[in-house]
């Protein structure tokens, strides 16, 4: 069992700063993610975790008791990097054995968890070859082996399936995730990619500009983003955002952007905003219907383009200067140029203050 308490992690190097204050409590077992882009602290993290750099400033606990001060090869925690680092010139069973070896087990020893790492991860028939002459998913798998075979507490992974083609990530994002199952080994994963950590996380942490913004289970933070970085950042097309201000009118209470006003009365949240405020008006393209007829809540618009991508359209569409992306079924007949009406899912809208921050 391991549990792991990143208490206030932070990481300069000179004035940069790579990670700022993160606080983080992963449960045993758990696959957690750490999402965000490029540049936005990702390494740094696990790099702190696995005791490849000293933090600035914080505490790492894993069990309760800190190991901030224990050396990287005393850590109970495996590292797979973005690369797979395997030693080219050993083979397969040798780069699997490699960590074994250093730590002096039997021969015996080395040899039977190799066997069964090989055959958790179906590497039995390539042990004799040399890395080079497998593919990218087989090279992936060593790297794994070579990190399960350890048995350690903590997985720690580096955007493992970065350098392979969609296909076989598609297939090793199943494979991680149900290794990681099968061991039960608390893991920390981190990606830029959406879609892995939609789709094997337990949690996703989402990372900016090396500042934990939102830690949920993916529905949380798909549904409920704390401020428009989130919001952003999980869905494809993005969210549609709209400036927009508050208004209050006749008892009633609109979002007014150019072109469009929605009737929010029944949102309490907005209760005692000033009129004039700026807010940001967020909605995402599966909650736009397109629709014949003109309502009293109808949005016009009209079509500006049109992506099929077979199991949905995307349709890009213009609200006087402002374009939106809706996702609609594939049956629907659409033609650019045609003026059509938008229904907006009201329960789905969220709405954001001007610096971005969730109001609901
Ligand atoms: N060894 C280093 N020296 C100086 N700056 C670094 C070093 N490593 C990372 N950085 C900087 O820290 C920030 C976070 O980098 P990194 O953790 O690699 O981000 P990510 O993995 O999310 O792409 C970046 O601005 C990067 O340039
Ligand atoms: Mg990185």
């Amino acid at each position: 069992m391991a549990t792991v308490s990143i208490q206030n992690i932070t990481k300069y190097y000179g004035d940069i700063r790579a990670v700022d204050g993160v606080n983080l409590d992963v449960k045993d077992k758990e696959f957690l993610t750490i999402l965000g882009p490029s540049g936005c602290g990702k390494t740094t993290l696990l790099r702190l975790l696995a005791g490849l750099e000293a933090p600035t400033k914080g505490d790492i606990l894993v069990d309760g008791i800190s190991i901030i001060d224990i050396p990287t090869r005393e850590r109970d925690v495996a590292m797979v990097f973005q690369s797979y680092s395997l030693y080219n010139h050993m083979t397969v069973y040798d780069n699997i054995a490699f960590p074994l070896k250093m730590r002096k087990l039997s021969a015996q020893d080395i040899e039977s968890k190799v066997k069964a790492a090989s055959e958790l991860l179906e590497l039995q028939d390539v042990l004799k070859r040399k890395p080079g002459k497998l593919s990218g998913g087989e090279q992936q798998r060593v790297a794994l082996g070579r990190s399960i075979v350890r048995e350690p507490k903590v997985f720690l992974m580096d955007e493992p399936l970065t350098f392979l083609d969609p296909k076989i990530r598609t297939q090793m994002r199943i494979e991680i995730k149900s290794l990681q199952r099968k061991l039960g080994v608390t893991t920390i994963y981190v990606t830029h990619d959406q879609v892995e950590a939609m789709t094997m996380s337990d949690r996703i942490g989402l990372l900016d500009k090396g500042i934990l913004q939102q830690v949920g289970t993916p529905s949380e933070v798909y549904r409920k983003p704390t401020n428009t970085f989130v919001g952003s950042f999980l869905g494809s097309p993005a969210i549609n955002f709209m400036n927009c201000s508050y208004l209050e009118k006749d008892g009633k209470v609109f979002l007014d952007a150019d072109y469009v006003k929605i009737d929010v009365t029944y949102l309490k949240e907005l209760i005692g905003k000033k009129n004039g405020s700026e807010l940001i008006l967020g909605v995402r393209p599966e909650e736009i219907a397109i629709v014949k007829e003109k309502s009293a809540d109808s949005i016009e618009a009209e079509v500006f383009m049109t992506e099929p991508l077979g199991s949905e359209i995307i349709v890009i569409l213009k609200i006087g200067e402002n374009i939106v992306r809706a996702k609609v079924e594939p049956g629907t007949i659409i033609k650019i140029g045609d003026k059509v009406n938008l229904n907006i899912n009201k329960k789905k809208i969220h709405i954001f203050n001007k610096s971005g921050e969730a109001i609901c």
